[in-house]
């Protein structure tokens, strides 16, 4: 029977934990303390119960919790095949994570790392299995999106990629493939469009509704680029644009300072209730 560890029980570890488990892959949930972890089973109970309501398949909640375990630290995936890590989009956080992991994990456990926009070869040089390392962009909601981008890093091996590609159809995803590069093909357009939309709001041009006003109506985005930013988390948005911003050593991803202080207020979205909207908790 094939484990499948999903560190990072944020935004995106509640959604790839719910998908696995919907489509019969037992799974065993990570973070860093027992309180993220109630809160994340909580949500997958929230988003089953929901899931036909908002257009997906019908779920039983008891069947899709039944094969979700848990554990606190890194080490709590030790005995996984595979693991898809979700950590914050931060290098000092992930570099330890992964040491972590290929300290505690049997010799051949992939890892499938999911990030905005950290080159996937970097993350395979903190390992001893650079051949076992590969990228997988999910998308927000993870249960509700349709496709990924699948990114093999410098040393990722072929079989590597068949095992992550066969998992990624089991899981009901199509994958979009791309070269390892800071920030794949969706965040090296995505993160610009938000980051400049945040310079709109804080030099004063127009306001956050007025700015997605505009993409709705006019471009027929479902969501504005600041809704998104809500979405995803203003906290991680920053980091990406962060690492973009160092990688490319390129002026046009200079950070808007609005999100800076946004993350530093507590203001990170959907998530914390407040970002550039104000939410129902
Ligand atoms: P988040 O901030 O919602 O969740 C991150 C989780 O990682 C938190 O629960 C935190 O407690 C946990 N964590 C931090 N250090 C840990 C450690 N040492 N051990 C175990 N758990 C630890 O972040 P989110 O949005 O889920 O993002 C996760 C990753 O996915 C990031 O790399 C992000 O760039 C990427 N991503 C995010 C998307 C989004 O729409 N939010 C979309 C696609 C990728």
């Amino acid at each position: 029977m094939t484990l499948i560890g999903v560190i990072g029980a944020g935004v995106m570890g509640v959604g790839v934990a719910q998908n696995l488990a919907q489509t019969g892959h037992d799974v065993v949930l990570v973070d860093k303390d027992e309180r993220i972890l109630a809160d994340a089973l909580a949500t997958i109970a929230r988003n089953t119960r929901m899931s036909r309501l908002m257009g997906g398949p019908a779920l039983d909640p008891d069947e899709v919790l039944a094969r979700i375990s848990t554990a606190v630290g890194a080490a709590g995936a030790a005995k996984a095949d595979l693991v898809i890590e979700n950590v914050t989009e931060n290098w000092d956080v992930k570099r330890e994570v992964y040491e972590t992991l290929d300290r505690e994990c049997g010799p051949d456990t992939v890892f499938v790392v999911n990030t905005s926009a950290i080159p996937i070869t970097k993350v395979g040089a903190v390992t001893k299995r650079p051949d076992k390392v590969i990228g997988v962009h999910f998308m927000n909601p993870v249960p509700a999106k349709p496709a990924v981008e699948l990114i093999p890093g410098f040393h990722t091996s072929p079989e590597t990629v068949q095992r992550t590609r066969d998992l990624l159809t089991a899981m009901g995803k199509k994958a979009v493939d791309v070269k390892d590069s800071c920030g794949f093909i969706s965040n090296r357009v995505l993160m610009l469009t938000v980051n400049e939309a945040a310079y709109l709001v804080h030099e004063g041009v127009a306001d956050a509704e007025s700015v997605d006003e505009v993409f709705r109506s006019c471009f027929g985005h479902p969501m504005g680029p600041l809704e998104t930013a809500d979405l995803i988390g203003v906290d991680t948005i920053l980091y990406s644009v962060e690492v973009l911003y160092e990688h490319y050593a390129d002026s046009k991803y200079r950070p808007c300072p609005l999100l800076k202080q946004m993350t530093d207020a507590g203001l990170h979205g959907r998530k914390s209730g407040r970002g550039f909207y104000t939410y129902a908790q």
